[in-house]
Parts: C-alpha cells; sequence; structure tokens
C-alpha cells in the first residue's frame, strides 16, 4: 500500500515509516518539521535502503494534502502531525485547537476529495483524565483534564460521525511511548524543552541537563509520584501497522495502546539508572496543572481487535533509550556515529 504518514518525520512517525518500508509498503511524509529535525530523512534512508518521499507541509493546507494523496496514489493515511504538550496546550489552547482539530479537519476534508479509505489517528490516554478505575478500559468516562486532551477527545468525536463502510478509522489511545529502534540511529529528539519524562531523563545521564525535576511527590502512589503505562515505540508501531491492515474487515477501531503496568516516575529513573550505570540527579518540583496521578491501560480489547500485546520490557525500553541517547549525544544533530549502522 501507499501510505501518507502525517507527522512522519516526528518521534513515532520516523519509525512508523521505517516499518512501514520494511512491510514492503511505500511511505509518503508529510511533515511541517516545526517538531521535528530534517536529517531524520537521511537516517531513514540509511535504515531502509530508500530515500523516502518527503513532502514538507502543513496539515492546515487542504490543497497540498489533496495534491499529495493524490499524486501518491495514498491508500491510507497514519496521522501522526500535531502538538502533544500538556503545559503548552494550557499556555495556548487555541493553538491546539487550530492544528490538532483544525488542521485533522482540513485532513479529511482532503482524504474524502482524494477517496482514500482508511486513516488511522494518534489519539492519547489524556483523553480519559483521571480515570474512576484502573487499569483504563474504553468504555471509562471521556473527561480529558487539559486542552491538548480535549483537542484529541474533539477529533475522536468528528471521526467516529464520519466512519462508515466506505471511509474506515482506527483511533489508537497511546499510554506512553519511549525507547527508540534498536539500532540507535533514530530516537526521540525534543526541540527545546522536552515535555516528556524519558527524554529529559536520558538528557540528564548523558550531562545535557544538571537535573531532573519530578513534578509532584505527594500524589497518592507507592512512592508519591505519578504513575504511567510506558510502551516500547516498536510495539506501538506494530500495533499501528495491525491496526491499518485490520480495516480490511473492520469500519470503526478505538483501542487503548499500553502494556497494562504502571512504574512512578522514580521507578523509571532508578531503571534507566541501572540500565546507564550513571545517577540521576533529580529535584522535587511543585506538582504541574493537568497532571493526573496514575494511569494504565487494559490491553484486552487491543489484543481482541488486533491480536496484539506489547512484547517489550521496561529494561528493553530504557537500554533502547540509552543506546539512542548515548550514540547521539545532541539527538539529530550529532554525526552519525561509526558504530551506527548504514
Ligand atoms: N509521544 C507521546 O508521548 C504521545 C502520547 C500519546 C499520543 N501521542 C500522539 O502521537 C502523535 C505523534 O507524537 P510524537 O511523539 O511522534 O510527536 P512529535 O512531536 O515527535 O511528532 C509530531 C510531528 O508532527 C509535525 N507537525 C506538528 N504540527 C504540524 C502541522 N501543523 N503540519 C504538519 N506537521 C506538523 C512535527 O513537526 C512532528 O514531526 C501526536 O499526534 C501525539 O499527540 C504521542
Amino acid at each position: 500500500m501507499n501510505i501518507m504518514v502525517t507527522g512522519g518525520a516526528g518521534y513515532i512517525g520516523s519509525h512508523t515509516c521505517v516499518e512501514l518500508m520494511k512491510a514492503g509498503h511505500s511511505a509518503v511524509i508529510f511533515d511541517d518539521f516545526s517538531r521535528s529535525h530534517p536529517n531524520v530523512v537521511d537516517r531513514i534512508r540509511r535504515l531502509t535502503g530508500v530515500v523516502p518521499i518527503v513532502i514538507a507541509g502543513d496539515i492546515r493546507d487542504r490543497k497540498l494534502l489533496e495534491e499529495t494523496l493524490s499524486t501518491h496514489r495514498c491508500d491510507a493515511v497514519i496521522h501522526l502531525a500535531g502538538l502533544k504538550s500538556v503545559p503548552e496546550s494550557i499556555e495556548n489552547p487555541y493553538l491546539y485547537q487550530d492544528i490538532n482539530v483544525g488542521g485533522t479537519r482540513a485532513l479529511l476534508q482532503a482524504i474524502e476529495t482524494a477517496r482514500v479509505h482508511r486513516v488511522v489517528f494518534a489519539s492519547t490516554a489524556a483523553v480519559y483524565g483521571t480515570p474512576a478505575s484502573l487499569p483504563v478500559r474504553e468504555d471509562h468516562a471521556l473527561q480529558p483534564s487539559n486542552p491538548y486532551g480535549g483537542s484529541k477527545l474533539a477529533v475522536e468525536t468528528l471521526l467516529e460521525t464520519i466512519a462508515s463502510d466506505r471511509f474506515r478509522v482506527a483511533i489508537l489511545r497511546f499510554f506512553n511511548p519511549v525507547g527508540a529502534h534498536e539500532s540507535g540511529l533514530i530516537g526521540e529528539d525534543p526541540r527545546g524543552n522536552p515535555g516528556n519524562l524519558m527524554p529529559q531523563i536520558s538528557q540528564v545521564a548523558i550531562g545535557r541537563r544538571p537535573w531532573l525535576d519530578i513534578f509532584g511527590d505527594d500524589y497518592p502512589t507507592s512512592d508519591g509520584t505519578t504513575v504511567r503505562d510506558y510502551l516500547h515505540v516498536m510495539d506501538l508501531v506494530a500495533a499501528q501497522i495491525r491496526a491499518m491492515e485490520a480495516l480490511e474487515r473492520e469500519r470503526l477501531i478505538k483501542v487503548n495502546l499500553g502494556t497494562g503496568h504502571g512504574y512512578s516516575v522514580l521507578q523509571l529513573v532508578d531503571a534507566f539508572s541501572r540500565t546507564c550505570g550513571r545517577n540521576i540527579p533529580c529535584r522535587f518540583a511543585p506538582r504541574r496543572a493537568g497532571d493526573i496521578a496514575e494511569s494504565y491501560a487494559s490491553g484486552d480489547l487491543a489484543q481482541k481487535m488486533l491480536g496484539w500485546r506489547a512484547e517489550r520490557s521496561l529494561d528493553d525500553m530504557c537500554r533502547d533509550v540509552w543506546r539512542w541517547q548515548s550514540l547521539n549525544p545532541q539527538g539529530f544533530e550529532s554525526a552519525p556515529s561509526s558504530r551506527q549502522p548504514g
């Protein structure tokens, strides 16, 4: 299949493109590079032996999307482009409505014009807000506690409204993707201050940041720090590809993607520190607005609908992040190391 991957230059998108190409599909990256580095394209080439097709554009540009979809005869879209920071969404909720909701609206209109029949959408555990009970199941109440989660829920609602036998939709609620490709050639390289925990930890370990700020030590969890369901990005990518294939038989898929296990911030720091053999200095800071205490997924529905379960452990996640970070201390700005393949 020819698959357009919006946000294909980003963290999850780059891993997705590599695996799609390895599975014999052709990937068209559509990305404005506002949150990603152009060097990722060459890393994808080195991993796959193929120069990927790249369209530099904004998902709010409906015309360019239409042109891209028809020129490259796309059969499906994996929609990952968007903004994902909770604090940024609280500071600037309009931006999140504009890009995450408005951009997706433009994309869906272009998809309709170009007569593409399948879309896989990157949603988030943030659509649930504070879960009433754990593990979080797909039929739990949807009450996002921040504008980022609200923007993803608005898109889910629109997708459910327009899903039909002719236009098939998979909504995947990612819990906390971490990890990196096992080659160490691609990984998470956030621009500016990372909002997610794992890149903050790995940047402290490599010496780019003096310490890790831990937001809140008084949550009602085993050690007072927040608990999340960390999922290896390569497991997530495998689930995405299964979901795209499952749209052959399903009209609407809506599933959580997680491991079913929660780890606290301190447990993650400890696991990473053991993996890299370095101390990770930490400093406690006040709670952050929009954060919840604890969340981990029920994986039952994903198992039933996609035949998928996460396979990689927390140690695998830490090992692969450390390989990526130590081979690329400055992320994609780093010169490719001679230890890397390609
Ligand atoms: N990483 C996570 O923790 C996480 C968790 C749950 C859901 N998600 C969702 O998964 C998707 C991918 O996340 P990621 O971690 O790879 O993020 P990322 O920031 O690494 O990738 C997003 C990509 O989208 C691009 N982009 C942003 N705005 C754009 C626009 N207007 N037009 C075109 N491209 C644009 C960026 O340049 C970037 O390459 C996002 O939609 C995010 O909300 C991520």
